[in-house]
């Protein structure tokens, strides 16, 4: 099963993906955990990609290719797996489209995850991630049992670099311009479900659940 999570910002996406690949074993492909992790251990990857993700840019399509097609190689994938945050660029579609056929895999389903833009702000500047897990809190919607700790691990919550308001406000002009013209391409396909993100993150969840059920 191969299953993308398309949306903003801020959409839920991370918080999402951490339900479904638990409850449908597959493997998680998120393209900015990849590269913040490279950003961290300063590989050449992180080298290159630091500055766009910084302002709120995509990074080009060449670099996040090559992570997409190795990541695609690990044996992890071979039950399926969830994109989050990946395909981005009508570019990077066209290019997982031609290379699922020599992997002897088909898309199934898109979920398009839509939010208000005033709720993704929100969102977004209260956000904070664990440093070891990478599991997604809110100081509002989603607080940690203890402060700065994860839940899960105990690792320290941090804020990311690109959580300030003005990268946000620029990240969501990017998402306007080069991503929400895949909602189209993949309706245009017949594989878009389109999710109300504006909910509970449990009632975004059963919606997700009842689509994939249904596959
Ligand atoms: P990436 O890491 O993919 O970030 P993003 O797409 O901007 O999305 P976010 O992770 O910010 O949001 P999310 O939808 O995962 O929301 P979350 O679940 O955390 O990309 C970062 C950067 O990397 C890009 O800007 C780009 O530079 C680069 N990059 C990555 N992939 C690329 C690609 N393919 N091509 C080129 N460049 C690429 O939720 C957000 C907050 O809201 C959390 O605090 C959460 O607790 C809370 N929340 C979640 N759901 C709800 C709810 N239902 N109600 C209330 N609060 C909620
Ligand atoms: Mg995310
Ligand atoms: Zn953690």
């Amino acid at each position: 099963m191969l299953i993308i999570l398309l949306g903003p910002p801020g959409a839920g996406k991370g918080t999402q993906a951490e339900k479904i690949t638990n409850d449908h074993n597959l493997a998680y492909i998120s393209t900015g955990d990849i590269l913040r992790s490279a950003v961290r251990e300063n590989k050449e990857l992180g080298r290159k990609a630091r500055q766009y993700m910084d302002e709120g840019k995509l990074v080009p399509d060449d670099l996040v290719v090559e992570i997409v097609k190795d990541r695609l190689l690990n044996p992890d994938c071979r039950n399926g797996a969830l994109f989050d945050g990946f395909p981005r660029t009508v570019e990077q579609a066209v290019f997982l489209e031609n290379a699922l056929p020599d992997l002897d895999v088909k898309i199934d389903r898109v979920l398009s995850v839509e939010v208000e833009e005033s709720e993704l702000i929100e969102r977004l500047t209260g956000r904070r991630v664990c440093s070891d897990c990478g599991a997604n809190y809110h100081l509002k919607f989603k607080p940690p049992k203890v402060r700065n700790v994860c839940d899960q691990c105990g690792g320290d919550l941090y804020q990311r670099d690109d959580d300030s308001l003005e990268t946000v406000k620029e990240r969501l002009e990017v998402y306007k311009k080069q991503t929400q013209p895949l909602i189209e391409f993949y309706q245009k396909r017949g594989l878009l479900s389109p999710i109300d993100g504006n909910q509970e993150i449990e009632d975004v969840y059963k919606q997700i659940s009842s689509i994939l059920g249904e596959l």
